[in-house]
C-alpha cells in the first residue's frame, strides 16, 4: 500500500471566494479508530461564504487559521478504516458531523471549536479522515447529493422545528411557521413543517420563488419587496393571533418586525443574519439575532443539532419520503461559481457539489 493517497482540495485564505485555490496534496491512511472517506457530496452553506469572505467572525470562541479548507457539509464513502473501527466497513455511505465533538444536548462553548470547515479542516476535499463516531449513514432513500444538505441546512430546521420539544417527540399539529426567505434552512423548514401538519407561511424577495413555495406545500405567500409590512400580513392571515413558530433569517432589518408578528408565548428561533449582522440605524448595535446565536442563549439561539436529532431527523425524512431541494449541482473543480451563485442568493433549496 502507497504510504499516501493523493488528494485534490480548495484551501481559502479567508480572502474571497474568487481566490479560492484546488491544490494537489496527500492524506495518510487512518489511524486507530478513524475512518478514511472518499468524499462524494458538498452541500454549501451561508456559512461558507461567509468564513471564505473573511466575515465569519461573532463566535470568540472559534478562531480560525489564516488558511483553511472550508465548507462542513458532506456526504461521502468508507473507502479505508483504521484498527479499532467496528461501526463502518469499506464502501458503507456516510454523513459527516459538522461540529465533530457535538452528539448529544445543548452545543457548548468548548465544542465549537470541533467546527469544520472553520477551526478544524473542512470537506472540500476528495478524501477526509475522521473519528469513526463523528460519521452517520447515509439513509437508504437519499443520494449522496440529498444526504450532504442535511447536516447544516436540514439540522437547523429541524431544531427550529423541534429542538424545544422532548427527544423523540416531534410535534407541528395546529401550528402557524413562519419561515423567512427560500434558501437551504428554509426550504427544509418548510418541508418538515408541512410534514408536521404545521400550516407555512414563507416569505421572499421573488414571485417565482414563491410560487415553487407553494408548489412545495406552503399555505400563505408573502413577497417582502413588495409587502414590506409583511408582519402587518402575517398578523392578519393568522387573525391577530401570530406565528407560533418564527425562523427568523433576515437578521438586522427584519427581527422587529418578528416580534411584531410572534404570537404570545412563540417560539422565535435566531437562526441568520442574511440582510446583515448589525442595526442598519444604529451601526454599534450587533444585531438580536447574532448576540443570540453567539452564546446559543434560549432566546432560541439556534446553532446546528446533534447526532441523536439528526438520527431522529433522518428518520422522520424516510417515514414522509422528504428529498431535500437541490437547486443545483456543480463539478468539484467549479466549487468558486457554486460558491458565487449560492453567494448571489438566487438558490432556491440547496446548492452542491459533486466530487468525482
Ligand atoms: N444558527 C445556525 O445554526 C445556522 C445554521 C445554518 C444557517 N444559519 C444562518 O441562517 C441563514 C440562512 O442560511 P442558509 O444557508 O439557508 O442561507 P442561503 O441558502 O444562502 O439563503 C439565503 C436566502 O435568504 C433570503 N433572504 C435574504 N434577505 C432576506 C430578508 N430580508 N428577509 C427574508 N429572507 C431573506 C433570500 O431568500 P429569497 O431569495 O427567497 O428572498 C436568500 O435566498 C444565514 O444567515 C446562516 O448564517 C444559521
Amino acid at each position: 500500500m502507497p504510504p499516501t493517497i493523493p488528494n485534490r482540495q480548495w484551501t481559502s485564505h479567508l480572502n474571497g471566494i474568487s481566490n479560492l485555490t484546488l491544490t494537489q496534496t496527500t492524506t495518510s491512511h487512518p489511524a486507530t479508530n478513524e475512518v478514511l472517506v472518499r468524499i462524494t457530496a458538498i452541500s454549501l452553506n451561508y456559512k461558507d461564504g461567509e468564513t471564505i469572505s473573511g466575515q465569519f467572525n461573532h463566535h470568540a470562541a472559534v478562531s480560525l487559521p489564516s488558511t483553511i479548507v472550508p465548507c462542513s457539509d458532506a456526504a461521502g464513502q468508507v473507502w479505508e478504516v483504521g484498527d479499532g473501527v467496528t461501526r463502518w466497513k469499506k464502501g458503507d455511505r456516510v454523513l459527516a458531523l459538522p461540529y465533530l465533538e457535538y452528539k448529544t444536548g445543548r452545543i457548548t462553548q468548548e465544542m465549537l471549536g470541533s467546527g469544520i470547515g472553520s477551526s478544524g479542516k473542512g470537506v472540500s476535499c476528495e478524501y477526509r479522515i475522521f473519528e469513526e463516531d463523528a460519521l452517520l449513514p447515509v439513509p437508504e432513500s437519499m443520494s449522496d447529493e440529498e444526504a450532504c444538505t442535511m447536516t447544516v441546512a436540514g439540522i437547523t430546521a429541524w431544531m427550529a422545528m423541534n429542538g424545544q420539544r422532548p427527544l423523540g417527540s416531534p410535534g407541528g399539529q395546529e401550528e402557524v411557521v413562519l419561515i423567512q426567505g427560500t434558501g437551504g434552512v428554509s426550504i427544509q423548514g418548510l418541508q418538515i413543517a408541512k410534514a408536521s401538519g404545521a400550516t407555512v407561511i414563507i416569505t421572499s424577495s421573488s414571485d417565482e420563488k414563491l410560487a415553487r413555495a407553494k408548489a412545495l406545500g406552503a399555505d400563505y405567500t408573502i413577497n417582502y419587496k413588495t409587502t414590506p409590512d409583511w408582519d402587518v400580513e402575517v398578523l392578519r392571515l393568522t387573525s391577530g393571533r401570530g406565528a407560533d413558530i418564527i425562523f427568523e433569517n433576515g437578521g438586522a432589518p427584519t427581527t422587529a418586525k418578528s416580534f411584531n408578528c410572534i404570537r404570545f408565548g412563540g417560539l422565535f428561533n435566531a437562526i441568520g443574519y442574511v440582510s446583515g449582522k448589525v442595526d442598519p440605524k444604529d451601526e454599534e448595535k450587533t444585531n438580536i439575532n447574532v448576540q443570540a446565536i453567539r452564546k446559543n442563549v434560549i432566546l432560541v439561539g439556534m446553532l446546528n443539532g446533534p447526532r441523536d436529532r439528526v438520527v431522529e431527523m433522518l428518520e422522520f425524512y424516510e417515514n414522509h419520503g422528504i428529498k431535500p431541494v437541490i437547486d443545483r449541482v456543480f463539478k468539484f473543480e467549479e466549487a468558486k461559481e457554486a460558491l458565487q451563485y449560492l453567494w448571489s442568493g438566487s438558490h432556491f433549496g440547496t446548492v452542491v457539489v459533486k466530487v468525482p
